[in-house]
C-alpha cells in the first residue's frame, strides 16, 4: 500500500518564533511529504500519525498569514480542536484580582482606582473565558524562571504603559524581596516619560517601556508650510528610539488612541511622507502607512528567531459622546459588545500584520475590552475632575492581556488561525 500526503505551507502547533525555552522548532512554512505508510509506522505510532493528520487538516491555511494564535486542545477522543482566545465572555471569579495595586510600587496612582476612592470591587473580579477553552492560571514562579535572563519591551502609548505596569505587578507577587525590583534610573512613572526600565535583579530580567504614541517620528514643520502646521508626523520614518527596541526577547507594541483629529489636526499635527506634507491625508490612511513603516522595520531589524513580536489591537473605550468628555462607568460589564468589538484601527493592524514576511502575533483585545464599561478609571484617577473612559483600573482588564501573553509564552500547544 502506497500513500502520499503532501501538505503545503503547514503551520505547526509549536510556538513559532518563540525564543523562550530551548530547542523549540522553527517551523514556518514547512512542507511535509510522507511517502509511505510503512515509513510512518517505522517512525511513529499510529496515534502520532492521527495527531499529525488532525493538526495538518485543521491548520492548513495556504494563502494568507495567520496572525492570531489559538490553543490546540486535544479532547477525549484524541482529536484536536482549536480555541480562539479572543472569542468568549467575562465570568465572575473570586480568585481575582491577581494583586493589590497598593502593594505594587509600579502601579501608578492614576490607575489605582481603589486607592483613589472606588468602593465597588466587582470590576476586579472577572475572568475572560474563551468560548472553547480556558486560559490556564499561570504559576508565577514558573513564569519568572522562563523569563530569567530575558528582556521584555513594551512600546506604545499610555495603554502600553498600563500593560507594562500590570505585568510587573503580576510578576512581583512571586518575588519575596520587593527591593530587588527597581527602576534602573530611579525614575518615577510620569505620563510623558520616554523610557522606564524595571529590573528584577534575582532573575536578571528586564521589563522596559518606551513611550512612542505614534511609533513613527515627529518632526518640525517643513519650510513654507501653512501656519496651522506646527509638527509633522513622518509616516515613513520609525521613531528614532526604535534602535533601543531591537535587543529584546519579547516585544509588544500598541498604537491607536492618539490617531484622532483632536489629538492631531486640532493640535497642529499633520502628516508628512518623505519631504512632502500630506495635509489632506485621512487618518486611517496615515495609520496604515505608519504601520507599514513599522512592519518593514520589524522585517529588517528584528531577528524573530530570538524575539517574539506582538501587536495589541485597539483597547475599546466607552465614551458617551464623540467629544470624549462624558461617560459613565458602571458596576457590571455589558452583556454584549454593542458594536465596540470592531475598530478600524484593529482591522488595519490585522491586515498589515497578515502581509508581513515574519511571524508577529496579534493580541486582539478589542472584543474583550468592549464588554468592560465597568472597568475604566472614570473619576477614580489622579485627576478626578476629568472623566476617563479610555484607561483601565489596575488591577483589571490589562492583567488579562498579560495572562494571554504569558500563556503564549508558557504553552507549547499553540496553533495559528486567521479567525477574528
Ligand atoms: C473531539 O473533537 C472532534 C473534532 O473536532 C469532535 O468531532 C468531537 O465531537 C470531539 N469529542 C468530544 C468528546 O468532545
Ligand atoms: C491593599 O493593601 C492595602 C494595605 O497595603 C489595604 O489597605 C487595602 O485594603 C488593600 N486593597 C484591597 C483592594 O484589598
Ligand atoms: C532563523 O532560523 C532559520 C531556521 O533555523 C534560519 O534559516 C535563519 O537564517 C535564522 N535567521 C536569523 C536571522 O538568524
Amino acid at each position: 500500500m502506497e500513500m502520499v500526503f503532501s501538505f503545503a505551507k503547514l503551520k505547526l502547533f509549536s510556538p513559532r518564533g518563540l525564543s523562550l525555552g530551548n530547542g523549540i522548532i522553527k517551523d514556518h512554512c514547512k512542507i511535509w511529504i510522507f511517502h509511505s505508510i510503512n515509513g510512518l509506522v517505522a517512525i511513529g505510532s499510529l496515534t502520532s500519525f492521527i495527531l499529525a493528520m488532525a493538526y495538518a487538516y485543521l491548520y492548513l491555511f495556504p494563502s494568507s498569514r495567520p496572525v492570531i494564535r489559538s490553543y490546540g486542545i486535544s479532547n477525549s477522543t484524541g482529536s484536536i480542536e482549536k480555541c480562539n482566545l479572543f472569542q468568549g465572555k467575562w465570568i465572575p471569579d473570586e480568585n481575582y484580582p491577581l494583586y493589590n495595586a497598593s502593594d505594587c510600587p509600579f502601579a501608578e496612582r492614576g490607575f489605582n482606582c481603589f486607592a483613589n476612592g472606588r468602593r465597588d470591587r466587582g470590576y476586579s473580579k472577572w475572568r475572560w473565558k474563551p468560548k472553547d477553552c480556558d486560559i490556564p492560571r499561570f504559576n508565577v514562579q514558573a513564569v519568572l524562571e522562563k523569563l530569567r535572563g530575558k528582556r521584555v519591551v513594551f512600546v506604545g502609548d499610555s495603554l502600553s504603559r498600563t500593560q507594562w505596569e500590570s505585568l510587573i505587578c503580576i510578576l512581583m507577587t512571586g518575588v519575596d524581596d520587593k527591593k530587588s525590583v527597581y527602576e534602573v534610573n530611579k525614575n518615577k512613572i510620569t505620563k510623558q516619560i520616554r523610557f522606564l526600565g524595571v529590573k528584577f535583579s534575582s532573575f536578571d530580567l528586564r521589563i522596559d517601556f518606551y513611550r512612542s504614541i505614534f511609533l513613527v517620528q515627529p518632526g518640525p514643520a517643513p519650510p513654507r508650510a501653512p501656519k496651522r502646521v506646527k509638527t509633522t508626523l513622518r509616516l515613513d520614518v520609525l521613531d528614532d528610539i526604535s534602535k533601543e527596541w531591537i535587543d529584546s526577547d519579547i516585544l509588544i507594541f500598541n498604537s491607536g488612541h492618539w490617531w484622532t483629529p483632536s489629538k492631531l489636526f486640532e493640535l497642529g499635527w499633520y502628516f508628512q511622507v518623505d519631504k512632502s506634507l500630506k495635509l489632506g491625508m485621512p487618518i486611517n490612511t496615515a495609520f496604515r502607512k505608519a504601520l507599514n513603516t513599522w512592519a518593514s522595520w520589524v522585517e529588517k531589524k528584528i531577528n524573530t528567531n530570538r524575539t517574539s513580536v506582538f501587536f495589541r489591537t485597539f483597547e475599546a473605550s466607552h465614551w458617551s459622546s464623540r467629544s470624549r468628555k462624558t461617560c459613565k462607568v458602571t458596576r457590571r460589564p455589558w452583556f454584549s459588545t454593542r458594536g465596540k468589538e470592531r475598530s478600524p484601527i484593529s482591522d488595519t493592524i490585522i491586515n498589515v500584520v497578515r502581509k508581513m514576511s515574519v511571524p508577529v502575533t496579534v493580541l486582539h483585545v478589542t472584543r474583550m475590552g468592549a464588554f468592560r464599561i465597568d472597568a475604566h478609571v472614570g473619576t477614580w484617577s489622579d485627576n478626578p475632575s476629568v472623566k476617563d473612559c479610555s484607561h483601565w483600573c489596575l488591577p483589571g482588564v490589562p492583567d488579562m492581556w498579560n495572562e494571554i501573553l504569558l500563556s503564549y509564552l508558557m504553552l507549547p500547544n499553540l496553533v495559528s488561525s486567521n479567525e477574528q
